[in-house]
């Protein structure tokens, strides 16, 4: 054979070799996942430390449980002294782990479970959506005298409203949950807001979500964002005349 042809069949050998690479890696990726990373030693290690991970997660979902019955027991006795219910609704939910590991990625927070606590505030989150803007500060209020309740942070957006034109009332609160031999301090993410600026809030949220995923021209995301915004002020206008038109009916 000469040299030419000895690095001809080379060639075509690598050719050969590198055509058939993107059948093989993901098997050549998986053998090396289940062999090296599936052993017993990791397993074990994942085990003991995702228990305290979990466990915080479980102590989330006990403080929600903790703060939607407080929102409940106010709705009923609203109920019971005025006639009426405040609450049209209540939304709970504890933050997944993937949108928790985003926000450690994005806020740079360490990994452990103290850090994670102390970092993020809102992975323990009860939406109220109320008929009436008084309501969303008559229960806020209410909420706060409790003396196990604790204000962390209030951002009220709804006197402030955010570019966007998102409106909401939004409160940090701390509650107690009661373990076998502890008491936990727990913080939530509570927002309040009218049926309109939920509404409101849940369409400009599927914008945002289709404009990070490109499903836009840039021009046309802008178009519906400014079209959002002007409906956010007419949702807020309409919210004080519902309000008005109520008061002026409970003063009959
Ligand atoms: P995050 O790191 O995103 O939690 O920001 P933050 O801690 O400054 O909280 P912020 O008060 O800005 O908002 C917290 C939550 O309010 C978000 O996770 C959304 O649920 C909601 N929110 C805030 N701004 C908007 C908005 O412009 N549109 C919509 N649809 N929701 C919003
Ligand atoms: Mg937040």
């Amino acid at each position: 054979m000469t040299e030419k042809e000895l690095d001809n069949e080379i060639q075509a050998s690598l050719k050969k070799i590198e055509n058939s690479l993107p059948a093989i890696m993901p098997r050549l990726s998986e053998d090396m996942i289940r062999d090296n990373l599936m052993s017993d030693e990791f397993l074990d290690f994942v085990k003991v430390n995702m228990l305290p991970i979990e466990q915080m997660m479980t102590f989330y979902q006990c403080a929600i449980m903790q703060v939607e019955t407080k929102f409940k027991i106010l709705n009923e006795q609203f109920s019971l002294n005025l006639d009426r219910n405040p609450i049209e609704s209540i939304k709970s939910r504890v933050k997944s782990y993937e949108s928790i590991m985003r926000k450690i990625r994005r806020k740079k927070i360490g990994l452990s479970v103290e850090d994670i606590e102390g970092g993020i505030h809102d992975i323990a989150g009860v939406r109220v959506v109320c008929s009436y803007i008084d309501d969303i500060y008559l229960l806020a209020d209410c909420l706060l005298q409790q003396d196990d309740v604790t204000l962390v942070e209030r951002k009220d957006y709804i006197k402030n409203p955010k570019p966007s034109g998102y409106r909401s009332l939004h409160l940090i609160v701390e509650v107690p949950i009661f373990l076998q031999n502890e008491k936990k301090s727990v913080k939530v993410e509570v927002q309040l807001r009218t049926i309109a600026m939920d509404f409101w809030a849940s369409l400009e949220h599927t914008l945002h979500y289709k404009r990070s995923e490109k499903e836009f021209s840039g021009s046309e995301a802008e178009e519906l964002a400014a079209e959002l915004a002007d409906c956010a002020a007419e949702i807020s206008r309409l919210d004080r005349r519902m309000q008005q038109i109520r008061d002026r009916i409970t003063e009959l």
